[in-house]
């Protein structure tokens, strides 16, 4: 069983992550995250945060296929991201946007909606989950005392 579990960000804080462990991209395979980023921003763009991307459809796309270099690499992959942008600090480019708690959890759940009916193990799932759950922490540039995403997920 994968535990998506979602903790609050405590603003400022930058806790501690993890990168995914690579038997994530060995079991996804960077064509298969390519279709599950896909999926993911199609989600993205009928959710609560639609407004912080593109809606034509092209520059979506672009969007897409940037956006997952950078996933791969972070998950082990081809460091294509780099290779293209040099380092890139994800806080800074994020500052661009103000984010609050509420489009994390949004983001987050849009996330488990596509890695739950993946066919990969549950470790996999995990370690990528661990990963996304606290980096997003990072991104919250915005101090705004959040719900839903079903209220923390009620436990
Ligand atoms: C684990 C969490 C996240 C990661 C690793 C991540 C990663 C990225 C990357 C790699 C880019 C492209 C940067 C570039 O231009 O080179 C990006 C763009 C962006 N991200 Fe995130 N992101 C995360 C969470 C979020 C969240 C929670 C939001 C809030 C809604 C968000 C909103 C955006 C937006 C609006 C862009 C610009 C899209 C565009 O190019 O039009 N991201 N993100």
């Amino acid at each position: 069983m994968v535990d998506y579990k979602v903790t609050p960000t405590v603003f400022g804080q930058r806790p501690p992550f993890k990168t995914p462990d690579k038997i994530f991209i060995e079991e996804l395979t960077e064509e298969g995250f390519y279709k599950l980023m896909s999926d993911f921003y199609d989600i993205v763009i009928e959710s609560d945060i639609s407004n912080f991307f593109p809606q034509d459809p092209e520059m979506l796309e672009q969007v897409k296929k940037h956006n997952t270099k950078f996933f791969i690499e972070v998950c082990g992959g081809t460091p294509a991201y780099s290779e293209q942008m040099g380092h890139v600090d994800m806080v800074k480019m994020h500052e661009e946007f103000s984010i609050p708690e509420k489009a994390r959890l949004e983001w987050l759940g849009c996330m488990k909606e596509v890695l739950e009916p993946l066919d990969i193990s549950d470790e996999a799932k995990q370690t990528f989950w661990d990963y996304v759950e606290v980096f997003s922490k990072h991104l919250v540039n915005e101090d705004q005392k959040a719900s839903t995403y079903e209220d923390m997920v009620k436990v």
